[in-house]
Order: structure tokens, then sequence, then C-alpha cells
């Protein structure tokens, strides 16, 4: 297939693309390339891509694929809080438009990388696909009302897929910091401590960012009738985990690593546990990546490219880095770039 990959130059999508080529579809990406230098160890090969806001998109740069794989967005809950309006538009109505035209381009398949936060607070019942939407943040609101207006698009010619992620883990070239195994193993490694700023009992579900895009791979090749318009949560029952645990898992990897658990009220209210049986029933998903694998992953990567807390603080964490490219004058107050690509 000729799949379209947005955010192909972010975490996922790094490590995403390779694994689409490698299945043999043939893959173009399209990126305002926030991160593309934003990079741990040896510098990845990207596919041709396109640089391009997702805001200015046109029907044109979307004609002659078969699929789009949408993975652009302002991607984490700190950021949709700080400029909500930036986040609705690009992660809500630049997407709709996305897939709006993507349609018109025939483009057959769309597949949208959705969150499991939009279960928000969800208590310890595991939620299924069917569980309502509690979206707790900008960004998480951003994800339902795309699901629900891009789903409303399908038709015989046009299939949408929402793949309801965990939050992911594990190593990408283009790292991020800002996710929480990523960010316990770094602390470890660069302070000794894991520390946990709450009492550690809110509930996490977490995935390798192979495994997503395994399943990716699954929901586009699988037939158009079994997955037209559903939602499939994507991860692992046996890593829904509390932050507690994931944090001794990073203890039990990081030598010398000591575990505190300040035990505040953390900022963070979400809570849920998530059923991933659709997924595995339908279309015979298997997570292959556990959080004590994972965790000795980012230990070896993060030891191996010498990582500094400056980079982990600044490079590879979204928020910080998109104000740098805010305060340099690169991005303007919308976020679009003002100094021409490279
Ligand atoms: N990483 C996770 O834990 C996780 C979990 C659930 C869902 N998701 C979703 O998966 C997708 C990818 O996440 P990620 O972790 O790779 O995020 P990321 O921030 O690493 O990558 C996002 C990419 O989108 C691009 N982008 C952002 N705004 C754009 C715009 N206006 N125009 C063009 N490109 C733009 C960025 O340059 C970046 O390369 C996102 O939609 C995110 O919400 C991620």
């Amino acid at each position: 297939m000729r799949v379209l990959v947005t955010g192909h130059q972010g975490y996922l999508g790094t490590v995403m693309v390779p694994i689409l080529q490698r299945a043999g579809h043939d893959v173009t990406g399209l990126d305002s390339g926030f991160f593309a230098d934003c990079v741990l160890g040896p510098v990845p090969v990207d596919p041709p891509g396109i640089r391009v806001d997702l805001r200015d998109v046109t029907v044109d740069q979307l004609a002659g694929f078969d699929a789009v794989v949408h993975l652009a967005a302002l991607s984490n809950d700190p950021l949709g809080a700080l400029a909500p309006r930036i986040t609705y538009d690009i992660n809500h109505h630049a997407s709709v438009r996305l897939a709006r035209l993507a349609k018109a381009a025939g483009v057959r398949r769309f597949l949208y990388a959705s969150t499991c936060s939009v279960y928000g607070s969800a208590g310890h019942d595991l939620v299924d696909e069917s569980a309502p939407l509690r979206p707790l943040t900008p960004y998480a609101e951003s994800k339902v009302r795309v699901e629900a207006d891009v789903a409303a698009m399908g038709d015989e010619s046009f299939c949408p897929v929402f793949l309801r992620n965990a939050t992911a883990f594990g190593f990408s070239p283009r790292l991020r910091a800002d996710i929480v195994l990523n960010n316990l193993v770094g602390h470890a490694f660069l302070t000794g401590n894991v520390r946990v700023l709450s009492d550690g009992t809110p509930w996490r579900p977490l995935v390798h960012a192979r495994d997503i895009a395994a399943a990716f791979l699954l929901a586009l090749d699988a037939p158009a009738a079994m997955v037209h318009c559903a939602a499939y949560n994507v991860g692992a029952e046996s890593n829904n985990l509390t932050v507690a645990d994931i944090a001794r898992s990073v203890v039990d990897v990081v030598p010398g690593a000591k575990l505190l658990i300040t035990g505040e009220t953390g900022a963070d209210p979400r809570s849920y546990r998530v059923d991933f049986s659709k997924l595995r029933d339908e279309l015979g998903f298997e997570a292959k990546w556990s959080i004590p694998d994972g965790a000795a992953e980012l230990y070896k990567e993060y030891s191996g490219a010498g990582l500094t807390a400056e980079d982990f603080a600044k490079k590879f964490t979204r928020l910080p880095h998109l104000e740098m490219l805010r305060a340099s004058n690169i991005l303007d107050e919308s976020m679009r770039r003002v100094t021409r690509a490279a």
C-alpha cells in the first residue's frame, strides 16, 4: 500500500515507519518537523517526506495514497493545557480537515492515533471501548472530538479506524522524556533516584512504541468490513500498572537507584485500567514488550548514548522544546514555522 504517515518525525512515527516499510508498505511522511533534530544516538533515516503544517495540507498532497496514518498532534496534556486553542486548532480542526481532504483525494483507509486518556478517571474497573468517554484535558477532549467527527465521514469508500493507544514507552531515536516510564528511567539514570510525585496509586496502561506500530500494521491490513469506524484500545492488561509498580520496575533495572514516593496529591487526576481484548480477539494483536524489558532497553540506550540532564529536560521534553522554538522565533505564536524549512 502507499501510506502517508503524518507525524513521521515524532517519537512514535520514527519507530513506526521502518516497521511499515519492512512489512512492504511504500511510506511517505508529512510533518512540520518540530522535533526533527531531537535525536538520541544515530540519526534515523527518514522516508521521503513533505514538510508542511497539518493546518495547511492540500488535497493534492494527499492524492495517490491508499491509506493515511495520522499521528501528527501536539501530543501531551501539559501542552494542551497551556495552549488549548492551538491544541484544538491542530489536534481537532486540522485532523478533521485532513480526513475530509484525504477522503476527497480518494484515500480509502484512515488510521487515527487516539489515546486511552479519553477514558479519564475510570477507577479500578477495566474499561473497554464501549465505556463512557470522560476526557479530562483539552488534549484528550480533542481526541474524542476527532473520533466523532471522522467516524461520521465513514462510508463504503472511506474506512476510518481509531487506535486508542495506552501511554507509550520504549526507545525511539526521537525520544520523548515526558512519558512516564521513559521519564522515570531517565531520572534514575541521571540522578540515582526514582521519584514518584504522588502516592503512586493511580493506574496507567502502558504499551511499547513498537507494539503500537504492530497494532497499526494490523489495522492497515485488516479487511475494511471488520475495522470500519471501529475503536481499539492498544496495549495489554499485563501492562496496566500503578505508577508505584512502574517505578519499582525502574529501580530493579537501574543499578543503585532508590525509590522515593512523595505521597503528595498528584497533579494528574487520570487513573484507569484498560481492557485490550477487542484488538486481541478481532485482529490477533499480542503486545510483546513488558515494563521491565522496556525499562532495561531504555537504560541501555540512555547509557550507550550518554544522555545528559540538559538534553533530557529540554531537547527531549516536548513543552520546553516548543517554547524554545517560539522564543527563538522559529515558530510564531500559533506554532507555525516563521523561518524557511531546511
Ligand atoms: N506517545 C504516547 O504515549 C501516545 C499515547 C497515545 C496517543 N498518542 C498519539 O500518537 C501520536 C504521536 O505521538 P508521539 O508520542 O509520537 O508525539 P510526538 O510529539 O513525538 O510527535 C508528534 C509529531 O507531530 C508533528 N506535528 C505536531 N503538530 C504538527 C502540525 N501542526 N503540523 C505538522 N506536524 C505536526 C510533530 O512535529 C511531531 O513530529 C499523537 O497523535 C499522540 O497524541 C501518543
